[in-house]
Parts: C-alpha cells; structure tokens; sequence
C-alpha cells in the first residue's frame, strides 16, 4: 500500500517489479523471455503462499516433500528459470520438451513458441502432472500438454525431426541417451548435471555426434527420480562434520582417509590470487573435473573451520582430490594489504602422499590461471562408445562420457 492507500502490490506490479529486477540483475536479457515473464501470472502456480513471495522469491519454493521431509518439487526461482529461457533461445514455432513439471516454466516456455500445444511437460510424479494439469488450466494455458512419464526415458509421441529444445528441470547425474536421440538436429538441450559434488545447468548444442556446452549456469535443483536417479557418497572424515563428497561410481577408502585426516597437516600455496566478485573459483571447479582424478569435495561444518580443524573452506565445500590414503583440498586465505579484498588460492592435504598430492592439485591450479582464467568451462558429452572421445580424465557416466577444457 501506498501512504494514500492506493494497493500498489497488484500481481501485475508485482509482476512488473520482478520483470525490472530480473532484467537490472541480467538474467533477463532479451525482450522477448521478458514479454513471457510479464504475461505468466506466476502466482496462480504456487497458490499456497502469497503472491510477493512468489514474486519475490530469491530461490524455488518447494511445493512437495518426501516421507524422509526431503523436497521433490518445487517452483523453480525466478532467475533460475530467466537464465535458462535465456540460454535455450526458445523461439516462436518450436516444440519444447520440459522434464519436471510445475507449471510456471511450461507457461513462460508456450508464452515464447506461441502455441501452447507445441510444449510438452513431463513428470515422473502423478501429484504434480494433476497439480500442473489444473494450476495451468486454471491460468489459461490448457493447451500445453502434461504428461506423467520418467523423462529420462524414452517419449512415445514425439515429433518426427526431435524437440527443437528440451529443458530439463531436475537435478541429473547423467545426459540421458533419450535426450540426446530426441532432440532436433539445431536443437539445443538444458540439462542441471550434479557430477563431483557439483551442481551446474549446462546449455548444450550439437557438435557432429556429440554435444558441446556453451552456457555454464550455477543451480541447484531437487534430484532425479526413477531409471537415472541417483546417490551421492558421503565419506566421513571427521563424523558428519567434515565429509568427501564423490560420485557413487568413484573409490575412496573411508577408513584411509579417515585416518590420514587425524595426521599432520602439509600446506603449499598457489599464487594464484582472486577476489570474491570475479567467478573465478566457479569456473576453476568445473574445469578441474576435467583435468585431475578422482576428483571431488570436501565439506566442513563452520564450527571445524573455526576450531582449525580444517582450512577456510566455503560453505558449499572445496575442490578435493584423494588417493588409497591420502587426500588434498583447495582453502584460501586473506592477501595481505591488497588494496581490494584479496584472496590466495592454497592446499591442504593429509596422509603420507601429502606433498605429491598437493602439488598435482597446486600445478592444476596455476595451470588453469595461466590458460583459463577467464575462460568459462566448455563441457563435451559423449557417448560412452564413441570413438572421437578424447583421451585424458574424462567423467563417466551410465550414458554419457564428459569432458571438459
Ligand atoms: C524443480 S521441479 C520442476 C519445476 C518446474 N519445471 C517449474 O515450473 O518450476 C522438478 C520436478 O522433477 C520431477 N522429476 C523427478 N524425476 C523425474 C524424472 N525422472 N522424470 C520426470 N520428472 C521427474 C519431480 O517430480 C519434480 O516435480
């Protein structure tokens, strides 16, 4: 309300604010991914909380739990689903496979082909094909078609050339190879990978047989279910207060490295210097999966990291890489009168190969700053049985081979 009592919070202002946020914030860069923004009434796809928070929502908001209280779907974030529409370049006219349903994102992606029915969305949950089939309905967008499917399988009716864009909108380990045979030959795929302990939306596009990323977006999204879901290993180093987090299909001795993580401590630092702003440490996580194995993350708790039982690792975990019995993680710390705030890439390890392993881990890192620096990570996906593969550290994965330069 205004102080004259006019209501200023209307949906379509509120509507409008987000459109002017999303743009000012640069997740919405072209008129007409801000036309759909601006046409979807968002908040009918969330009605159990109020339209300003559905407007103004920094990140999704979880619409279904698990027995164990995790979440298994929810209204992706506003940004989230900006950046995305962005990176498909979704034009007027094309068919669009959406994996995971809501509602909101089936909208917006009609919205930009024009016509409702060329927008398919998928979902492995009959709760939410029945909660996306009425909140759509309910929003005049009766013509996209919902239906209730793994999506990491294969479709039966999709069209003759492939999806122009397939966007897919749950946390995968894997390219599914269904994705990859039902997509146009010009198509191009949004996929959210976790690999490594990581989680990042890749935008991906033809390159002879297999893909090749040209957008890098840092996301998270509830996990995948059904034929691709998926595990992470967590292996306690110090209980759960200090974990490595690795993929399923990767070793690593528990016990070793437990016991190598009570021994002494070898530090070596990098050189290799940045700031907070810059997005450095992203795209250096993402290009040492490519280049350093097995490779994966250490988590810590803020009270170990206070008491020094490990070095400063971020919240969302550092770099890590192990051995039979001994492992190495990335840390920072505080450059020395820097005239702005300043940081020096540095390594921990433990157990009785420490130094080889943190000069490997080291020598990655000064070699990223010489060649990649600025560079955003290009993810290639394969598959496993393709001949062009390129030798060297690869991440593989049921249906697919990634590499990374
Ligand atoms: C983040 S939500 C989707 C958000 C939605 N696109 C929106 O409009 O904001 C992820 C959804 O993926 C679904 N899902 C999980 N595994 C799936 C699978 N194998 N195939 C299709 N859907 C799946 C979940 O049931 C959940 O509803």
């Amino acid at each position: 309300m205004t102080e004259t009592g006019v209501n200023t919070s209307t949906p379509e202002v509120l509507r409008r604010r987000m459109v002017a946020d999303l743009r000012a914030r640069g997740a919405i860069t072209s008129d007409e991914v801000a036309a759909a923004f601006l046409a979807v009434p968002r908040h009918l796809f969330a009605p159990e909380v109020s339209p300003q928070e559905v407007y103004n929502a920094p990140e999704g908001i979880f619409t279904k739990y698990n027995d164990r209280g995790k979440p298994v779907s929810s209204v992706s974030a506003p940004w989230l689903q900006a950046r995305m529409l962005e990176a498909a370049q979704v034009a007027r006219g094309m068919t669009v496979l959406e994996v995971g349903s809501g509602g909101a994102n089936a909208a917006l992606l009609a919205e930009l082909v024009g016509e409702q029915s060329s927008v398919t969305s998928v979902d492995i949950d009959p709760d939410i094909t029945l909660r996306a089939r009425t909140l759509l309905d309910k929003a005049g967008y009766g013509g996209v078609r919902v239906r209730q499917a793994d999506g990491a399988q294969p479709l039966p009716d999709v069209p003759a050339r492939g999806f122009d864009r397939i966007v897919v909108t749950v946390g995968a380990a894997d390219v599914a190879a269904a994705w990859v045979d039902q997509l146009a030959p010009d198509g191009r795929l949004l996929v959210p990978l976790r690999f490594r302990g990581l989680s990042r939306t890749f935008a991906f596009a033809r390159e002879g047989r297999h893909l090749r990323s040209d957008t890098v977006i840092r996301s998270g999204f509830v996990a995948m279910q059904g034929f691709s879901a998926h595990a992470v290993r967590s292996v306690r180093l110090a209980g759960r207060d200090v974990r490595l987090i690795v993929d399923e299909d990767q070793e690593a001795d528990a016990d070793a490295l437990a016991e190598a993580f009570t021994g002494p401590r070898h530090e070596q630092w990098s050189g290799v210097e940045l700031s907070g702003q810059e997005g450095l440490l992203p795209r250096l996580e993402v290009w040492l999966a490519g280049v350093i194995a097995p490779y994966g993350r250490l988590r810590a708790t803020s009270e170990t990291v206070e008491r020094g039982l490990v070095g400063w690792v971020l919240g969302a975990g550092m770099p890590a890489v192990w051995d039979d019995g001994s492992l190495a993680y990335l840390t920072l710390r505080p450059v020395p009168r820097s005239a702005s705030e300043r940081y020096e890439l540095g390594v921990i390890a433990h157990g009785p190969g420490c130094e080889q392993l943190a000069s490997r881990l080291a020598d990655a890192v000064r070699r990223f700053d010489r060649e990649k620096r600025d560079a955003e990570p290009v993810v290639r996906a394969y598959r496993p049985d393709d001949p062009d593969v390129p030798g060297g550290v690869s991440v593989d994965k049921p249906s697919t081979r990634l590499t990374i330069d």
